[in-house]
Order: structure tokens, then C-alpha cells, then sequence
């Protein structure tokens, strides 16, 4: 498989280079990064620690396109119409874990994926995902008598509020209620919890990497559903594992879930 990197020298981008590296079947063909970005023009594999791959990290988005099967995106919001525009020129499948996208954002994502395959998930790693069908389910069971709440916890660096994990959770508590609307704070004389309210609240801190946990209360017993990451490989192996999915796909938008044949 021949992969793209774009957003190529943050966090998710090296781990992604390594992985692919270690994968042994997979050549990186091209690495995007911010033209400000001081390790514009640096090797790829180095930045990674997997010595030189000849790939350097440039700043133009179709010339690193050129030869891709599909293409991994792990940057920042303002990056994403440059990318839609040049994977839907070039007619390349794109895999996004971009979080923190407008509804704007969004509607470029439906629009693209008229003319591509193009995966997009907050999160991709299949822990969560499997996750995400055991909170739908238990809120299906236990019924309007039992309150959910949403607490996630990440790093000081992240920039965004609450997590796109947090916001998936959140869509799986309202498949199995609809009537539920999530709320992103409490603060005065807010009154009682109604029936209907769902607190999504978001902790910063150090270098957690990314805890969920969905508190579902009842009366005189409460559930408490967690997902915790001790590391960002499941990240880049759930996105490595969507892209291998996504070579040869016909045009449409799919979901983690699609890739990693979860239901
Ligand atoms: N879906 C998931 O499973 C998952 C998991 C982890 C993280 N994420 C999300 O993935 C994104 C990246 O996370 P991260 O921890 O890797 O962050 P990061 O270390 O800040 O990496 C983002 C990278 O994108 C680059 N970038 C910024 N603007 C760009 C542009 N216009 N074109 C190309 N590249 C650009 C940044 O360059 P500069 O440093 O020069 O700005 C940086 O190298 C975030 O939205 C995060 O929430 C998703």
C-alpha cells in the first residue's frame, strides 16, 4: 500500500510513520505538514526514529498525492479544504481522524465523499468503537430511569472541547434516546438534573493521552462504562487497519465501524 501523510510531523503522524514502517508492506509516498513548520523539509522516517525514508515533509498537498493508493489525515480543522480539494482532484480514498471540525467542516466531508471514499472517525481505535455499541445497548436496557453523563480527560496540549470520542459517546447514548440533549456545563442556580439533560464534561491535564467514561445512573446503582489509552499506537493502528479497508473502495463516506466490521 502506497500512503500519504498529512499533517506528517505531529504527534499522530510519526506514530503513523512508524507503524507503517514496522508494518513492512506499507511505503509512505508523500508527508504534508504546515508551511511554517519548522520540520518542513526534514526526512520523514528520522522525525519518526525510523531512519530515512527519502520522504521529506512538504508543504504542498498534490505533489505529495502524486502515486498515493489512499491518504492518512491527522492535522487541525483550518487544513481541511486543501486536502479535500486535492485527495478529490487526484480521486484518492481518504482516512480523517482530524477532530474538532465545524458543521461546515462536516458538509465538506459529505460533499467530498460524492466524489471519493472518505472515511472520517473521532476515534479510531476499535476499543472505542466497541465501546460505543455496549453504551447504546446499555442505555436501550436500562431505560429513561437512568441518567448518563460523560466525563473525558486529555493532555494540557489538546486544543479542542469536549473530545470527538466524547462526542461519539454522546451519539450513542442518543441512538438509544433521542429525547437526550448534551450540555457542556453547570455553573449557578442551573436547578435539578431533568430527565432529558446530559452533562459532557471535559478534564485537562499532563499527558493523558485519552480517558472516557460514561456514567450511567440509576436508582440505588450506577454503571460506569471507561475506555482509557495508555498509548497513541491504537490510534494509528485503527486508522492504519481503515486505510488498507479504503484502498479500491467505490466513492461514499464510511464509518470505523464500516472498516473494522463492528456492528
Ligand atoms: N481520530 C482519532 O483517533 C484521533 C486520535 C488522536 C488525535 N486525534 C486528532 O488528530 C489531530 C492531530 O492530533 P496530534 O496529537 O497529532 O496533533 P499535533 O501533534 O498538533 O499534530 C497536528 C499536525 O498537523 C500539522 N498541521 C497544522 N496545520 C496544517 C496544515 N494546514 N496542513 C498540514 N498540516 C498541518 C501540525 O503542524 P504544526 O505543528 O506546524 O502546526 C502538526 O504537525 C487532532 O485534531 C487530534 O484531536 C484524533
Amino acid at each position: 500500500m502506497k500512503l500519504a501523510l498529512h499533517g506528517a510531523t505531529g504527534r499522530m503522524g510519526l506514530t503513523i510513520a512508524r507503524l507503517a514502517v514496522e508494518a513492512g508492506d506499507i511505503q509512505i509516498v508523500g508527508a504534508v505538514t504546515h508551511p511554517e513548520d519548522p520540520a518542513l523539509g526534514r526526512d520523514v522516517g528520522e522525525l519518526a526514529g525510523v531512519g530515512s525514508l527519502g520522504v521529506a515533509a512538504g508543504a504542498s498537498v498534490p505533489d505529495a498525492l502524486l502515486g498515493a493508493d489512499v491518504v492518512i489525515d491527522f492535522s487541525l480543522p483550518p487544513a481541511l479544504p486543501a486536502l479535500l480539494n486535492a485527495v478529490m482532484r487526484a480521486k484518492v480514498p481518504v482516512v480523517l481522524g482530524t477532530t474538532g471540525l465545524t458543521q461546515q467542516d462536516i458538509e465538506r466531508l459529505d460533499a467530498a465523499s460524492k466524489e471519493i471514499p472518505l472515511l472520517w472517525s473521532q476515534n479510531m481505535s476499535v476499543g472505542v468503537a466497541v465501546l460505543a455499541v455496549l453504551v447504546r445497548e446499555a442505555v436501550q436496557r436500562l431505560g429513561p430511569a437512568y441518567d448518563a453523563e460523560i466525563v473525558e480527560i486529555h493532555h494540557r496540549r489538546k486544543v479542542d472541547s469536549p473530545s470527538g470520542t466524547a462526542k461519539r459517546l454522546a451519539d450513542a447514548v442518543v441512538e438509544a434516546r433521542p429525547e437526550v440533549k448534551s450540555l457542556y456545563e453547570r455553573a449557578g442556580q442551573v436547578g435539578p438534573r431533568t430527565d432529558e439533560e446530559m452533562g459532557v464534561f471535559a478534564i485537562r491535564g499532563g499527558d493523558v493521552i485519552g480517558d472516557h467514561t460514561v456514567h450511567l445512573f440509576g436508582p440505588g446503582e450506577r454503571l460506569e462504562l471507561t475506555h482509557r489509552a495508555t498509548n497513541r499506537d491504537l490510534f494509528a493502528h485503527g486508522a492504519l487497519r481503515a486505510a488498507r479497508w479504503m484502498v479500491g473502495r467505490p466513492p461514499g463516506r464510511y464509518s470505523i465501524n464500516d472498516a473494522l466490521g463492528i456492528t
